[in-house]
């Protein structure tokens, strides 16, 4: 290669890395949403006032700044369709534009919900679904100033079961998240469009097809250890179905909501962030408790879910009720995940990780990142006292890496 050529060749590589750095760095969810959903806290018993609260109180607690920007509105919003056909909110939430306008004015986002079901019936609550007015309910969003579009199931239950065959309900399901998807598009309005889907017909392998930036791989969370670890640990095998811009939903986070020990919770948060999953927060954000900020807004935790590599994290294996998670990053370092799973609530039990396993060498560096510590070098077999129902997050970093 004669020098020109090679000054070329430089040039097109330079070139071709300004230009997918800006594709990576514009893209739509290129690492996994984080925000606040109304849902698991307030169920559909909302209202403007509400919405405007959380909205002060994730930027006055700093979750804002911790990377929370989504406040989506779930089900409880909608009115009847005026007699044209255009949605309309019902009467606690006289002016959603305002409302969205209040929220951008604070650096956060908007994100709204509907469902897909047959024009008529309702969504999943006893609100209209979007089915037939696809176009004109994305352009009301778009003119209110959506971000974020959660696009539930509801509705289309009748229809799946009329199809023939498992892939014709699956086409059934295709077609109505399609068909949003091209009315999101059409408005030029970017959207986050989440796919509240529950993992029918493996989603995960067609998810992205139909224009999905997350999509659910599970019913509904509780605010309840065994439904979280159930859905949590759930996850193993589908870490390559992920990756930036398009990501597998296990559901919103219970953190702060009452109904499990921090321990728990912290388990939540953990095994969420190596799964690279949205970080929606479902706990009532005026209300929060110092426990339950620190588990929302650990910065070494949230980098983890939020690493730009976008690789999500995968189960390495169990032993007994143990069970070992590992999530590659950018560096080259590793987040690794020990979890006990064991009911009984006295019992904390030792985990041994067999560090040569990560395949980052025979020796590494280890920090504890519940504890902000740094562990140091470490060889052979590292040993961890884990509590029942809890877990410690670990990130291990090859000698040579620099940090
Ligand atoms: C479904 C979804 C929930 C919530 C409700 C609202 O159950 O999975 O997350 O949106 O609908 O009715």
């Amino acid at each position: 290669m004669n020098r020109f050529s090679k000054a070329i060749l430089v040039l097109c590589m330079v070139v071709g890395t300004v230009i997918t750095a800006h594709t990576q760095g514009s893209q739509l969810a290129a690492t996994p949403p984080m925000g606040w959903n109304s849902w698991n806290h307030f169920d559909a018993k909302i209202d403007d006032a509400t919405i405007r609260a959380q909205a002060d109180a994730m930027v006055s607690s700093g979750m804002r700044d911790a990377g929370y920007v989504y406040i989506n509105i779930d089900d409880g919003w909608g009115g009847k369709r005026a007699a044209s056909g255009k949605t309309r909110a019902n009467e606690k939430f006289p002016d959603m534009k305002a409302l969205a306008d209040y929220i951008h004015s604070k650096g956060l986002k908007l994100g709204i919900y509907s469902s897909p079901g047959p024009a008529g019936t309702p969504a999943c609550s006893e609100f209209e679904s979007s089915f037939g007015h696809e176009e004109e309910d994305a352009r009301v969003f778009a003119e209110w100033g959506v971000d974020f579009l959660k696009y539930d199931l509801c509705g289309l239950q009748d229809d799946m079961a009329k199809a023939a065959t498992p892939e014709d309900a699956q086409k059934v399901m295709a077609d109505a998240y399609r068909m949003m998807q091209l009315a999101i598009k059409k408005t030029g309005r970017p959207m986050v469009f989440s796919l509240c889907q529950y993992g029918i017909a493996s989603i995960w392998k067609w998810g992205v097809s139909v224009g999905g930036n997350m999509w659910r791989t599970t019913g509904d969370v509780e605010d309840k250890y065994t439904r979280m670890a159930e859905l949590g640990f759930g996850q193993a095998g589908l870490a390559r179905y992920a990756g930036p811009g398009h990501w597998n939903d296990p559901d919103m986070l219970e953190v702060g909501n009452g109904g499990m020990t921090t321990e728990e919770y912290r388990t939540q948060m953990s095994l969420w962030s190596l799964l690279a999953a949205p970080l929606i927060a479902g706990n009532d954000l005026t209300k929060m408790s110092p426990d339950t900020y620190a588990l929302l807004t650990n910065r070494e935790v949230i980098a983890i879910d939020q690493d730009p590599a976008g690789i999500q994290g995968d189960r390495l294996r169990t032993e007994g009720p143990f069970e070992i998670w590992v999530k590659p990053l950018a560096d080259g370092s590793k987040a690794v995940g020990l979890f006990n799973r064991q009911d009984d609530f006295i019992k904390s039990g030792e985990i041994d990780l067999n560090l040569a396993e990560l395949g980052l060498g025979e020796a590494v560096q280890v920090r504890d990142l519940w504890k902000g510590k740094d562990l140091g070098l470490a060889h052979g077999t590292l040993k961890s006292e884990v509590p029942a129902h809890g877990v410690v997050l670990l990130r291990v970093y090859p000698v040579k890496a620099s940090r």
